[in-house]
C-alpha cells in the first residue's frame, strides 16, 4: 500500500514538470480583463534568440546593418525567423525607437547598443480593443571577424553569437503603443 502511494508520487513529478511555466512579470488590471475574455490565450512567458548573427558596414561603407536570428516561444509555440535589412521598415509608431516586425509579425524586436529587446503581442487573438505586449531583452555574446571590400557587402564586421541558443524570461507585460 505505502510502495504504491509512492510510485504513484514519482509518476506524479514529470507531469508536473511539464506544466506551463508562469510568467516572471507582473499583469496590469487590464490584461486581467482581456484574459477573462478570451479563454485560449497562453501568456508569452519567455523565449530563446537562436543563430543571432550581425553584419556591421565599415564608417565608409554605406550598406545597410543586417540582422538574422530565430525566435522560438515554446510557451506560445512560436518559432520565426526575424530579419533586418536594408528594406525593413519600422512597424511601430513613429516618435518611438524603431522595431521591426519578425516573419511572424506577432513578434517584433529593437537593436541597440548591442541589445536586443523581443517584444511579443499577448493574446494577438483578443478581440479586446486594448493590446498587450510582453518584452524582455538580451545581449548576444559576439565573435566577430571584418569582411573584405571585395565581399558581397563590401567591409565591414561580420558577427555570430557564441551562445547558439540564448534563453530569456519576458520580463514586462504593458499595452502596446498606439500608432
Ligand atoms: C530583408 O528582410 C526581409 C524581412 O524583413 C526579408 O523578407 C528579405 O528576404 C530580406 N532581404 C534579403 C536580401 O535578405
Ligand atoms: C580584393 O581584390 C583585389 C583584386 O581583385 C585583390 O588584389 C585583393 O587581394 C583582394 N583583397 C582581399 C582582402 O581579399
Ligand atoms: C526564468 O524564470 C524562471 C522562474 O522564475 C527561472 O527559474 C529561470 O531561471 C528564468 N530563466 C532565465 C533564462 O532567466
Amino acid at each position: 500500500m505505502m510502495l504504491h502511494v509512492i510510485f504513484a508520487l514519482v509518476a506524479a513529478i514529470p507531469l508536473a514538470a511539464s506544466l506551463p511555466a508562469k510568467p516572471t512579470y507582473r499583469l496590469p488590471v487590464a490584461m486581467l480583463n482581456v484574459l477573462s475574455e478570451s479563454d485560449d490565450c497562453v501568456l508569452p512567458v519567455g523565449f530563446v534568440v537562436q543563430n543571432f548573427q550581425i553584419w556591421t558596414p565599415a564608417p565608409n561603407n554605406k550598406q545597410s546593418i543586417n540582422i538574422d536570428f530565430e525566435l522560438i516561444d515554446d510557451s506560445t509555440g512560436i518559432n520565426t525567423p526575424c530579419q533586418f535589412n536594408e528594406t525593413s521598415v519600422s512597424s511601430g509608431p513613429s516618435g518611438l525607437t524603431a522595431r521591426y516586425a519578425c516573419d511572424n509579425p506577432v513578434v517584433q524586436f529593437i537593436w541597440e547598443d548591442n541589445v536586443l529587446t523581443v517584444i511579443e503581442k499577448a493574446c494577438p487573438g483578443s478581440s479586446s480593443a486594448m493590446g498587450f505586449e510582453a518584452s524582455g531583452s538580451v545581449t548576444p555574446p559576439l565573435t566577430c571577424v571584418p569582411t573584405s571590400s571585395n565581399t558581397t557587402f563590401g567591409a565591414g564586421s561580420a558577427c555570430f553569437s557564441s551562445e547558439y541558443g540564448i534563453p530569456q524570461n519576458y520580463t514586462s507585460l504593458q499595452p502596446s503603443p498606439q500608432n
